[in-house]
């Protein structure tokens, strides 16, 4: 960061001239205590020793916290991710938003970034406040990035194909530690032949649940997957569902769901369950549109845009 400058340390930023002069600083090591209030939960804990590829700008007015934006430089790109920008409640509409994003972007430009790219959380339709604040400061407009599906792991009377959908008898399931070793390795062999890389079962493998998550085999031939990593203590992520081709569009994707469904019904220790689906996987969030898009299933998405900068 060393001859990094910033534009304007001290100017006064406001249409109101009534208030005080503003002080936009460049925040190196650790995010100052002041600012928790405007960082999320899921930051915070990131904030405790600022890596070296972050870049954070917080603003002052007489001193106090009133806003903060940080971004993150991708390792041999020419892109950003802006992680977080906030703006303190009583400050709100009076460009500060706008102010912190042109620093940023000043200090990245320098540094050789070219895109930066922001994403939030927000319902399914696209109007948000959020939406329109980037929008204003010249973002694309923003797109599905992501699709999240929660609910309770309690009966769903909404969905009763959880409660009757079952395998064919020449399916068994069963728990992903009776993976043979030969399995696992005919597996491994098979990212990028017989199923994309994103659907790998081994991904982040310490962190899954490998009592829970299940395998289905037909015929004793191991031909899909359900897998599950605990998202906190009451919640349980299903994490990535794989059925081979030729038994695709057959429904045993959805009786595999179905019996997940139903064990996590038997099952005390999680409360809540969690589902993430990559927007481009078009298939699987039509198929969830359809069978779990219901009254009492909650609905949510992330939300992606890039600026050119
Ligand atoms: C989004 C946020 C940073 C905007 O900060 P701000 O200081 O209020 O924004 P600005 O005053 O610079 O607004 C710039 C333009 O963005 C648009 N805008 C900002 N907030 C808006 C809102 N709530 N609704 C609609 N448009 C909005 C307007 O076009 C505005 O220009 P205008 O006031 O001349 O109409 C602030 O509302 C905030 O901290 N929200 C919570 C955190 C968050 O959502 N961060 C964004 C994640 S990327």
């Amino acid at each position: 960061m060393q001859g990094i400058r910033l534009s304007s340390i001290q100017r006064s930023t406001c249409r109101d001239t009534e208030m005080k002069p503003l002080e936009i600083a460049a925040i190196r090591d650790v995010l100052p205590g002041v600012f928790a209030s405007l960082v999320s939960p899921e930051l915070r804990h990131a904030l405790q020793r600022l890596p070296t590829s972050f870049l954070t700008l917080g603003a002052y007015r007489e001193g106090r916290p009133v806003g903060l934006a940080i971004a993150e430089r991708r390792e041999g790109t020419e892109t950003a991710g802006l992680l977080a920008l906030t703006v303190a409640e009583p400050e709100r509409r009076h460009g500060l938003g706008r102010m912190l994003l042109e620093e940023i972007e000043a200090v990245l430009l320098q540094t050789g970034i070219r895109v930066i790219g922001a994403e939030f959380l927000g319902g399914t339709e696209p109007g948000t406040p959020e939406a329109a604040f980037l929008r204003a400061c010249g973002f694309n407009e923003p797109r599905p990035g992501i699709h999240i599906w929660g609910g309770s792991t309690g009966l769903h009377p909404e969905l009763p194909w959880v409660h009757k959908l079952r395998l064919p008898d020449t399916f068994d399931v069963a728990p992903f530690t009776t993976l043979t070793r030969q399995e696992y390795e005919e597996i491994q062999r098979g990212e990028g032949v017989w199923y994309p890389p994103d659907f790998s079962p081994f991904a982040d493998e310490e962190l899954i649940d490998k009592e829970r998550s299940l395998i289905l085999r037909a015929d004793g031939e191991v031909v899909g997957w359900m897998i599950l990593e605990p998202f906190d203590a009451r919640t349980m992520l299903f994490k990535t569902m794989f059925v081979r081709r030729r038994h695709q569009r057959m429904g045993r994707g959805i009786a595999l769901a179905a019996e997940m469904g139903r064990r996590l019904v038997r099952d005390s220790a999680f409360s809540e369950w969690l589902l993430f689906v990559e927007a481009r996987n078009e298939d699987m969030v039509r198929f969830l549109h359809r069978r779990v898009s219901r009254p009492g299933v909650q609905k949510e998405v992330l939300w992606r845009t890039v600026k050119r900068i």
